[in-house]
């Protein structure tokens, strides 16, 4: 395991998630409040430069082979398109992917396919516009599909779909949205709504269940165990009316994967992060900014890895939300 980026639970970190901002367009409630946050200030965040060169110390010295872009909203990134194509052009060439809020998505999917990436992510949590205008605070549903039908015309496959069901807000809608996605040829996956938002207001009671959304699309199809090999992916999926179509649920809380986590995170100001629910973060862009050659960046991200713990611990009588919400780890 040389220069890997394992843990002493023997996982070995392949997946690295790449925060590119904590600002977004959209203000879903379980994500923010309408007024936004403190954002991250400009010499705060990474350059262009230093988020390729970070990747690049990842993919080159640390093993890392997919690559996923997150924010905030990773489209509103100026750099973007450059960032892409940079990661793009190394070598070994890792596996690129967006997850996206779809907005604007229609207008850069075809540069975002030639500068390399592979596929995208995009978050959707309703179809009725009413509704959409409500969750996120802005009336934006239109740009949404439009993104999903442009990343699939530009190639950017499979596009996968993820959505977080609210009690009451629109958990009536689970095999409609999986109509939606069976009929565009999308992959759907319902996410399990985790203690991540800005407000703290998570609480498991009103959290829709992973049994509660399999029972409601049971309702409508027939669910069968995929046979594929679920590997370290958060998504457990079953096959749709025999497949050969699929669908997910990421159930963070009720049915954990940590036992198999793959992944690494990088934060817009050039923390890494062992754990999407870790309590602390260490520094990669001081050392960076002070002078740091690539082997004491790769040497600082292995330390840093070498102590994840072995699960979240939302169910611990002691678990503490992290101190920065979801918008500003990557998700
Ligand atoms: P692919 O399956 O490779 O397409 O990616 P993904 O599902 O991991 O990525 P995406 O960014 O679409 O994330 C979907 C949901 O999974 C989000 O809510 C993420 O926060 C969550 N997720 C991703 N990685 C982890 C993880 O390591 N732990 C937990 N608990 N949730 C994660
Ligand atoms: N719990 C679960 N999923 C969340 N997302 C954002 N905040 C939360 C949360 N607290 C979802 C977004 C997006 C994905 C990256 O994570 O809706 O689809
Ligand atoms: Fe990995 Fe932490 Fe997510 Fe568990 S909660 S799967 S350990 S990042």
């Amino acid at each position: 395991t040389g220069g890997v980026l394992v843990d002493r639970y023997g996982r070995v970190a392949r997946d690295l998630r790449v925060s590119l901002t904590d600002k977004c367009n959209l203000r879903c409630t379980y994500c923010m409040p309408a007024e936004g946050l403190p954002w991250l200030g400009g010499p705060q965040l990474l350059t262009d430069d230093e988020v390729i060169r970070l990747i690049r110390v990842a993919v080159r010295q640390l093993g890392v082979t997919e690559v996923r872009f997150t924010g905030g909203e990773p489209l509103i990134r100026p750099g973007l398109v450059g960032i892409v194509a940079a990661v793009a052009a190394l070598d070994p060439r890792p596996r690129l992917s967006v997850t996206t809020n779809g907005i604007g998505l229609e207008r850069m999917a075809p540069a975002l396919r030639a500068a390399g990436l592979d596929r995208v992510n995009v978050s959707l949590d309703t179809l009725h516009r009413e509704r959409f205008a409500r969750l996120t605070r802005r009336d934006r549903l239109p740009d949404v599909l439009a993104g999903l039908a442009g990343a699939a015309t530009a190639g950017l496959t499979p596009v996968k779909v993820n959505s977080v069901l609210m009690r009451g807000v629109n958990d009536d809608e689970a095999p409609a949205l999986l109509r939606f996605a069976l009929d565009h040829g999308y992959e759907l996956r319902f996410i399990e709504q985790m203690p991540l938002d800005a407000q703290h207001g998570w609480d498991r009671a009103s959290m829709v269940t992973a049994a509660e959304i399999l029972t409601a699309l049971r309702t409508a199809y027939a669910l069968s165990p995929d046979p594929t090999e679920r590997g370290a992916a958060p998504a457990e999926t079953w096959l749709v009316d025999g497949g050969p179509a699929r669908v997910g649920v990421i159930g963070t809380v009720t049915r954990p994967f940590c036992g198999d986590c793959d992944r690494t995170r990088l934060t817009a100001d050039g923390q890494i992060r062992n754990c999407l629910f870790a309590t602390e973060e260490s520094d990669l862009r001081g050392a960076l900014r002070a002078g740091a050659d690539d082997a004491e960046l790769a040497r600082r991200w292995r330390a840093a890895t070498w102590g994840k713990r072995a699960g979240h611990g939302i169910d611990d009588p002691t678990f503490l939300q992290p101190a920065r919400p979801m918008s500003a780890i990557g998700g």
